[in-house]
Parts: structure tokens; sequence; C-alpha cells
């Protein structure tokens, strides 16, 4: 059975997107998050439970080591934080990267694919955070897009596909620092749906909402 691995399931879009890959029944699956409702999560769907911290790289080549080879790996957890250049501490700074960017970047260096396997990323608009308050988000996501584009160009030879979503606003956690969601945000189950049906043609770039 092919295996599926989604960080960040804990989360909003990602444990929409748990649910769905789990309905679908092709793939055994792995969830990974630092919250205790993981294992809940995973249980209820029966999946593995393997908490991280996807800002400690050993953690990160550990689930790797006791998952093997996946056939798809989506990268679903992030965190925003609201807050002025000039008010940002660097603490605030390095967790926001590690949840948007440096464990993206651990996930993909420690990661084993099986041929054929399909890497997902989900990013932003850009136009749409490069916005006052921002600045530590909007750097974040335009890390992960250029990380997504080397990626691409590197893993082509191991014929593993990386898909960088953009993402319209979606109704989750994510939005509880800033007060809530804007109005039509995205259902995450929505969102879900539409970011595994996009990837059947494993395109580069999938763009929802436009
Ligand atoms: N919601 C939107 O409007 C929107 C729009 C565009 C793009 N996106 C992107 O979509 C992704 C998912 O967002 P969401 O809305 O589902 O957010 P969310 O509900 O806040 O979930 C964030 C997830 O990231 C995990 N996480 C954060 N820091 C972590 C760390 N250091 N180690 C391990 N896990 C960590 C959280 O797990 P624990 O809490 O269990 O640690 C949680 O599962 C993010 O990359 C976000 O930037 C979201």
């Amino acid at each position: 059975m092919a295996t599926a691995i989604i960080f960040g399931a804990t989360g909003g879009i990602g444990s929409a997107l748990a649910r769905q890959v789990a309905g679908e029944g092709r793939y055994r699956l792995v969830l990974s998050g630092r919250r205790a409702a993981l294992s809940g999560l995973a249980q209820s769907l029966g999946a593995e439970a393997l908490s991280t911290d996807l800002g400690v790289e050993l953690e990160v080549h550990a689930l790797f080591e006791l998952t093997g080879p996946c056939d798809l790996l989506i990268y679903a957890a992030g965190a925003v934080d609201p807050t002025p250049l000039r008010e940002m501490t660097s603490g605030s700074w390095q967790q926001l990267m590690d949840a948007n960017l440096t464990g993206a970047f651990y996930a993909l260096k420690h990661a084993r694919f099986n041929p054929g396997a399909q890497v997902v990323l989900l990013g932003v608009y850009p136009e749409f955070v490069q916005a006052p308050r921002f600045g530590a988000y909007a750097a974040s996501k335009a890390g992960l897009e250029a990380l997504a584009e080397v990626a691409r160009k590197e893993l082509r030879r191991d014929k593993v596909g990386v898909t960088l979503v953009r993402l319209p606003a979606v109704e989750t956690g994510l939005w509880q620092p800033l007060g809530k969601a804007p109005k039509g945000a995205l259902d995450p189950k929505d969102a879900a749906a539409q970011i595994l049906d996009g990837l059947k043609d494993a395109p580069p770039v999938l763009e929802l909402g436009r």
C-alpha cells in the first residue's frame, strides 16, 4: 500500500486533508502535528500519529526513519504572527520561519520517496500577504515558493513531483491571532477537496479560488 504523510495534520486544512485522504482508502496514512488532539484524530481515521516539532531537524529525520519511503507528502503546517517588523522578537520570527519554511526544508531534506511520489506545499498569493504586520509570513511564504521551485528541479530525476498550492483565505485557526477569517473564506473541507482534485495532473503550481 502507498504511504501518505501529512504535516500540520492537527490544523484546519491538514485535518480536512487527512479525512479525505483516509476516505480514499488508498494509503497507509501517517499524521504529524504537536497538539494532543493528534492521537485521537489518527485513531479515528485508522492512521498512525507521529508527533514532531518541525523546528527540530532530528525529530523530522526520526519521523522519516520510522515511516520509510512515501508516495504523497503534504506539508500543511504553518503559523501567522501579525506583528509589525519593528516590534517582532527574533524568537517569534524564528518560530514562524520554523513552521512555514524551515520545517519544509527539513522534510524535503530527510524524506525518502518512492518513484512517482508527489510533494505538496501550501503557499499564498503574495499580493494578499505583502501587507503591514505580515512581514515574517510574507517572507516565509516567498521562501517556500523558491524552495518548491528548486526542489522540483532537484527531485525530478527521482521522478518526484512538487506542487505549490496558492490558497485564498480558508476558515481555520490560523486566523485566530487576527480575530477571525475574512468574509468569503473557503471552508477547509472544500479547500482540501480542491487541493486533492487539483493534484491529479501533478501541476507545479495549483491556484485555488481563481
Ligand atoms: N488558512 C488560510 O487562510 C491559509 C491561506 C493560505 C495559506 N495557508 C497555509 O496553509 C497551511 C495550513 O494552514 P491552516 O489554516 O490549516 O493553519 P492551522 O489551522 O493554524 O494549522 C497549522 C498547523 O501547523 C502545525 N504547526 C505549526 N508549527 C509547527 C511546528 N513547529 N511543528 C509542528 N507542527 C507545527 C500545527 O500543529 P500543532 O498546533 O499541533 O503544533 C497545525 O497542525 C499553512 O502553511 C498556511 O500558511 C492557509
